[in-house]
């Protein structure tokens, strides 16, 4: 291990390791301190990286500057990210008058992995205030009681640092999944707002999970009195009188209550399974199958599309067809139909197609049809504007009747939800986004499909091309664990 100085000599400083994982990339840390050694105001620098587990690691770099010289944070991160990809620029800077050394005239790391912990203050001490825009960062006028301050101060402790500059972006300090998931927990205990990961992923900084936190807290204290009633009288009581819920407030309380989860005694006997998979893992897998609102706006190429609708293609076992999914009986009696709005997918008309799975190909049903926003609810027509194609999902019940009778209907219902799961988990590895559609109006649209007798509505989707920038966004902060490969979707 060593250490580049100003002339260009290097300064061999031990064994430790020099090469690092963080957050899957593996870095040398060497790398970054040559890099930084080109700042034409830089003395000498350290980097190193803090944190023991593969989710905890950030990097850190302890910098010198030249006698006399000014120096910012902000510039020292902007002129890493120049010349290094972002995995390599440090999350945290510490600006020193010199760097500790050890009785033999070594830098000592121990002292330096101790300095950034500490969250002293006069540890800063040789800090001008402008010279540290990161992690300890200065304190902008931000008023003690703010809701700012607040989350500030619960981040700041989670992080296991003094300050934090509530505009600086939370990835570039190093936040990772676990983070988020003990931010999302703090909130929830010490401000009572629960915010979904997947909108917590999606904010910045904490600037805007302040603004976010507001229009909730204000939502919870208006409301209190809504819960405290649900509560007391139990949600049947709500539905007898409403018959929906229809404020959305009120069903985001309803949302909220989870009463999916059957209530247990928190001392109920029972076994503590061993824990599954890495949570991270877990947030990644679903961030790549969630529900997307928002498409690219161009067209789908022919091949991803194609590639994707093959996750449907039927596929010969000993002579026996089989699917991606199971079916009562094997008899697979789900169709699936796409309508492909004008320029939604190259070299595909508009019109509605129906889904061969054992030719693989779209059979024309109507021509030049184009569906009117209406078709999708108020709710959902943004949506649907956005979307290069819809997936409606029809089942045949003369296809199942003989064998099943009146659970045909049932268990084409539950085919159609394992065709939808698999559609949302193969459309990620194309560039393609999907959002399940509730409660359409197929009625309006029936008769362009010419479907057969005993035909009845499951379920669709709308898709359209993923915006990738929108997901590696989500991603970047799953980015951990031993095994990862960075994913390129
Ligand atoms: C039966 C069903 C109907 C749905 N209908 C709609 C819908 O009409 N509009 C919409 O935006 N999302 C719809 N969704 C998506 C859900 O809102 C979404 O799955 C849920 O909020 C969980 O979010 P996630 O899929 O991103 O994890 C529907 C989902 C299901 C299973």
């Amino acid at each position: 291990m060593g250490r580049y100085l100003p002339d260009g000599n290097i300064e061999f400083l031990g064994r430790e390791d020099f090469q690092v994982k963080v957050r899957g990339h593996r870095i040398e840390l060497g790398e970054i301190e040559a890099t930084l050694a080109h700042y034409p105001t830089v003395q000498e620098t350290v980097v190193t990286a803090l944190g023991e587990n593969q989710g905890d690691k950030r990097l850190i770099a302890y910098v010198v500057p030249k006698l006399g010289h000014s120096l910012t944070v902000a510039d020292l991160r902007h002129f890493l990210a120049e010349h290094l990809p972002g995995y390599m620029v440090p999350t945290s800077f510490l600006l020193l008058d010199t760097l500790p050394l050890t009785a033999n005239g070594k830098v000592d790391r121990k002292a330096l992995v101790a300095f950034a912990l500490s969250p002293d203050a006069s540890s800063l001490q040789s800090l001008a205030p402008e010279q540290n825009l990161g992690l300890w960062s200065f304190q902008r006028d931000v008023p003690a009681s703010s809701l700012v301050a607040q989350i500030t101060q619960l981040v700041a402790s989670l992080l296991k640092v003094e300050r934090i500059d509530p505009v600086v972006n939370l990835l570039e300090l190093g936040v990772t999944s676990m983070d988020i998931f003990r931010i999302a927990n703090l909130l929830e205990s010490h401000l009572h707002v629960s915010v979904e990961l997947s909108q917590l992923v999606l904010l910045p900084n904490i600037n805007a999970i302040a603004a976010y936190c507001e229009q909730h807290l204000s939502v919870e204290e208006t409301f209190t009195g809504i819960l405290e009633s649900m509560k007391k009288n139990g949600t049947e009581h709500i539905s007898a009188s409403s018959k929906f819920l229809l404020d959305p407030i009120e069903r985001e309380r309803f949302k909220k209550m989870q009463s999916g989860l059957r209530r247990i005694e928190s001392d109920s006997p029972g076994v503590q399974l061993i824990a599954p998979e890495l949570e991270s893992k877990l947030l990644r897998k679903y961030l790549e199958r969630c529900s997307y609102r928002t498409f690219l706006q161009q067209p789908i190429s022919l091949k991803p599309f194609s590639e994707f609708l093959g996750c449907l293609r039927q596929i010969s076992l000993e002579g026996k067809p089989k699917y991606q999914w199971g079916s009562a009986g094997g008899l697979y009696p789900v169709q699936v139909y796409v309508y492909v709005k004008p320029r939604g997918i190259e070299g595909i008309d508009s019109g509605i197609y129906y889904y061969h799975p054992v030719k693989h190909h779209l059979s024309l049903i109507a021509p030049n049809v184009q569906l009117e926003q209406e078709v999708f609810g108020l709710v959902n027509q943004q949506v649907f504007d956005q979307a290069a194609f819809a997936l409606f999902l029809v089942g045949q019940l003369r296809a199942i009747e003989p064998m099943y009778a009146e659970s045909s209907r049932d268990f084409c219902l539950i085919e159609a939800g394992l065709i939808t799961q698999l559609l949302e988990m193969s459309a990620p590895a194309h560039q393609i986004a999907l959002c399940q559609m509730g409660g359409i109006g197929f009625k309006k649209i029936e008769h362009l499909f010419a479907l057969e007798e005993g035909w009845i509505y499951l379920h669709s989707l709308l898709g359209g091309a993923m915006d990738i920038p929108l997901q590696e966004k989500q991603l970047s902060i799953v980015v951990e664990g031993n095994d990862w490969e960075e994913i390129t979707l």
